[in-house]
């Protein structure tokens, strides 16, 4: 870790410390009210800390998304095809959608009424869709697209840039440029079409099926098989560098690199393939058939994120980075949230990846990495708020996530000895695969696999406020 930080912007605010506590199971179900012409889908999933997050009623299978960007103008023109099921009798329901104008919408070929409330793109079919039924949306739309601004203070969503847009929707921006049960409860497949002026690059999520240059455009057909939440799509436009090859382990990698940012990136991003090898020996199996990295120039952004398949990066990522954001792959993009709340489950694995890395490749050692945070006062922001209660959006992506999320993890690792700990690093990958995984269970699996009690050292690294106790 030689090199300065590119991650997200450290705290901006005081822990808010009230949480509404909300069962999975409440989650799954989320039903909105009854009325006397049947049901609508809530308008949310039930996460505390973004309510209007996903939407209930219906879970999406497949995202056909079909795009013109044109950087210039920065206009935009969308199809979105949704395939979705629904889980209860439904008279109407919602999507997320923000911004951008809706110039037509059916549900089944058949025009559907909709208003529009602020992210919540509220749908009447033109008959009620019965519990069980398969359906499918089409909502055509254009405009100026532009981010969100987050909790925290950052740019989400559809960022311009000087030749381009850096696209990425953590916690909340894939509302930006599609509509969609923006929540990473529902995950589901994705082909993410892209038109831009010839000389451009669009890139996104997953296999390239196909790319072709007429009159002018150059057409990028994607495809994201294996289920990912909204948050991390993209399709990153710019002018690229790019580099197609095959590896070892058969992983198809497709680099995208802003010349400006070429130099310092060109060490880091040869070594994914050796990096994502030895991930698959630690986590097991890299969960997807594709490969690779974005590296834009986007120095509004302030961060990177693990897009599926192919993180992007504001600028040249260092190695450190580049592991994390693979190692979200396993933790955070295969393994998904059900709740923000459990946020330590993505940042917490993926920083405690770098330390393992650092240790098992001549650096420090996870242990000295532990001790110098751990050698902090009682008053530093480390210890503003606990990783397993962060308290407010705001909070999600703050140093005690990381930083006491990955001491955690330390904790548990010299609690349950090291062949334990990779054991449940490796079952957690592997039980919760293309799924979902909580906290709580989590720590139930930590406790089978080492048949120790280990509810004192979570609810103490996880729960407790203020600085623990020496281990
Ligand atoms: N998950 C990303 C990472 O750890 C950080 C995303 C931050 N996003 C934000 N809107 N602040 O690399
Ligand atoms: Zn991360």
């Amino acid at each position: 870790m030689t090199h300065p930080r590119r991650r997200p912007a450290p705290l901006r605010r005081e822990a808010v410390l009230a949480t509404v506590p909300v069962a999975v199971a409440a989650l799954l179900t989320a039903a909105g009210p009854a009325t006397a012409a049947g049901t609508a889908g809530a308008s949310g999933v039930g996460d505390p800390y973004f309510p209007l997050a996903g939407n209930g009623g219906y879970h999406v299978s497949h995202y056909g998304l079909t795009l013109g960007y044109d950087p210039a103008s920065r206009h935009l023109t969308g199809k979105a095809v949704l395939t979705a099921r629904a889980t209860q009798r439904l008279n109407r329901f919602d999507l997320d959608f923000k911004g951008l104008k809706i110039t037509g919408l059916t549900v089944d070929h058949v025009k559907a009424g909709y208003r529009r409330d602020g992210q919540e793109l509220v749908v009447t079919p033109a008959r009620p869709l019965r519990k069980g039924r398969s359906f499918r949306v089409t909502v055509t739309y254009q405009g100026r697209p532009g981010p969100v601004t987050d909790p925290d203070g950052s740019l989400d969503g559809w960022i311009p840039t000087d030749d381009g847009a850096f696209v990425a929707g953590e916690p909340q921006g894939a509302m930006t440029w599609f509509p969609a049960n923006n929540h990473p409860l529902d995950k589901s497949s994705y082909d993410i079409t892209v038109t831009v002026p010839k000389g451009s690059t669009a890139v996104a999520n997953g296999v390239l099926l196909g790319q072709r240059t007429r009159n002018g455009r150059t057409t990028f057909h994607w495809r994201q098989k294996e289920p990912m939440a909204a948050y991390l799509a993209t399709a990153t436009v710019g002018k690229f560098q790019v580099k197609q090859y095959t590896t070892r382990d058969g992983l198809k990698v497709y680099d995208a690199v802003d010349p400006r940012e070429a130099a310092a990136a060109a060490p880091v991003l040869k070594k994914l393939p050796s990096v994502l090898a030895w991930e698959s020996k630690l986590f097991g199996p890299y969960p997807y058939r594709a490969a690779g990295s974005i590296v834009d120039h986007a120095p509004n952004v302030g961060y990177a994120l693990e897009t599926q398949s192919r993180p992007v990066y504001d600028g040249a990522p260092d190695l450190s980075t580049l592991v994390h954001e693979s190692a979200h792959q396993w933790f955070g993009d295969s393994v998904s949230l059900t709740s923000w709340k459990d946020i330590w489950l993505n940042e917490g694995f993926a920083t405690y990846a770098e330390w393992l890395y650092a240790e098992q490749h001549g650096g420090d050692s996870a242990q000295k990495a532990f001790d110098a945070l751990y050698a902090r006062p009682a008053t530093d922001g480390l210890w503003a708020f606990p990783p397993g209660n962060p308290g407010s959006g705001a909070n999600i992506f703050g140093t005690p996530v990381y930083a006491r999320g990955a001491m955690t993890l330390h904790v548990l690792r010299t609690t349950v000895g090291d062949r334990v700990f990779l054991r449940i690093l490796r079952a957690w990958a592997e039980q919760h695969r293309y799924g979902h995984g909580t906290t709580a269970q989590f720590e139930r699996l930590a406790e089978r696999q080492s048949g120790k009690d280990l509810g004192r050292l979570f609810q103490t690294w996880l729960y407790d406020q203020g600085k623990p106790q020496q281990p």
